[in-house]
Formats: C-alpha cells, sequence, structure tokens
C-alpha cells in the first residue's frame, strides 16, 4: 500500500495502474493510427500531463517530436482560479506543424481551448487534443477532445500528475479526495 493513499484527504481509488496501463496502451494505438506516416509535435501541458505524456509518447512507435507548454489555472485548491499561460513553444517549433495538445484533464475546457487557439494563431496547422482525463459534466467551453482515456464524475481527483494543492502529482494511482468539509472517518 502507498503511504500516500491512507492519508485522511484520500477518498478511495478510482482508477488502477493496471486499468490505467491497458487504457493507454489502446489511445496510443488510436493516436498512431491516425498520424501514421506523418510527423507530428506533441505539446503537453505542464505540470499536470507530465505523467500521462511520459507514458503515452513511449507507446507511439512514430517519428514525433516533443514541445512543452505550461498553464496553471487552479491556483488555491479546488476551484478554477484565472488562465495562466507561460513558456510557450518557439515559432520554429509549431509553424505548419501537426500539433498534438496532451493535458491530464479536460474539466470546464478553457484551458485546452485557450492552448489550441493560441497555437493555431502560432501557425500551428492543426491541432488536435488528447486528455487522460475528462468530466464532461464540468464543461463551460464548448469542446471535446480528439482522445481521451477515462470519463468521469464531478469529483475532485489526483494522481498520476494531477495535484492537490501541489501535492500527489506522485501517486501512481487516480484516487478521489474526499469532499471538502466531510469529517475523515476512521
Ligand atoms: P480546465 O481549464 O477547467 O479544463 O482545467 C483543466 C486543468 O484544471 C487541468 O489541467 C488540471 O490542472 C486542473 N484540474 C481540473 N480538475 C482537476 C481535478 O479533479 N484534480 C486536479 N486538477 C484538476
Ligand atoms: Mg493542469
Amino acid at each position: 500500500m502507498n503511504e500516500l493513499l491512507v492519508h485522511p484527504e484520500i477518498e478511495r481509488v478510482l482508477l488502477r495502474q493496471n486499468e490505467i496501463e491497458d487504457r493507454i496502451d489502446r489511445v496510443s494505438a488510436d493516436i498512431a493510427e491516425a498520424y501514421r506516416p506523418h510527423s507530428f509535435t506533441v505539446v503537453p501541458v505542464l505540470t499536470g500531463s507530465f505523467v500521462f505524456a511520459s507514458d503515452l509518447v513511449r507507446r507511439i512507435p512514430l517519428p514525433l517530436e516533443l514541445s512543452f507548454v505550461w498553464a496553471r489555472s487552479y491556483r488555491d485548491g479546488r476551484s478554477p482560479g484565472e488562465l495562466e499561460l507561460g513558456a510557450f513553444p518557439t515559432a520554429a517549433e509549431i509553424e505548419g506543424r501537426s500539433v498534438l495538445l496532451v493535458d491530464d484533464i479536460l474539466d470546464t475546457g478553457r484551458t485546452l481551448s485557450s492552448l489550441r487557439e493560441e497555437l493555431l494563431e502560432r501557425g500551428a496547422a492543426d491541432v488536435k487534443t488528447c486528455v487522460f482525463l475528462d468530466k464532461p459534466s464540468r464543461r463551460q467551453v464548448e469542446i471535446e477532445p480528439d482522445f481521451r482515456c477515462f470519463e468521469i464524475e464531478d469529483v475532485f481527483v489526483v494522481g498520476y500528475g494531477l495535484d492537490f494543492g501541489g501535492r500527489y502529482r506522485n501517486l501512481p494511482v487516480v484516487a478521489a479526495l474526499r469532499p471538502q468539509g466531510d469529517a475523515a472517518g476512521g
């Protein structure tokens, strides 16, 4: 048992390592199928997607390139703050390229739709999106991911790159956080 998982903030495990791996096998095959034989650039959104992106790209047997963007939307725990974008790929890395934007979770949709627009403005030939988790019930901006591993209900999750106040990114599973205000039993 991972000692992070016995923390009273953690309610339950939603996705185990083997489920995650099986699903990423499937999705990476779909991505390879969609792009083959063309080259493309994978753009992971830091920090949350670093675990997912590294598992994903190692399963795609195509000549892809990597370039990172940085975005932050959750400043104080669980509620979305103002979106902050930074550290974009250079024009040379993006211009005329097919781009696959990779994020940990599609929630309100604001992060991915802003990043997609921004990359197109900077000259990307086309931009597709791939997310590890999708919470469609939370959407505020109209956007559907081109590739998605798991759809989940409206619960706040941590692990596999996702954080709460900067913690839990290193959990190898996805776990639900106890709803705020709930006393931890036991
Ligand atoms: P969006 O712009 O609302 O779609 O937010 C996407 C970003 O919010 C993700 O990249 C995450 O960093 C963060 N986020 C949304 N839901 C969760 C969650 O359940 N746990 C941790 N981070 C989350
Ligand atoms: Mg994020």
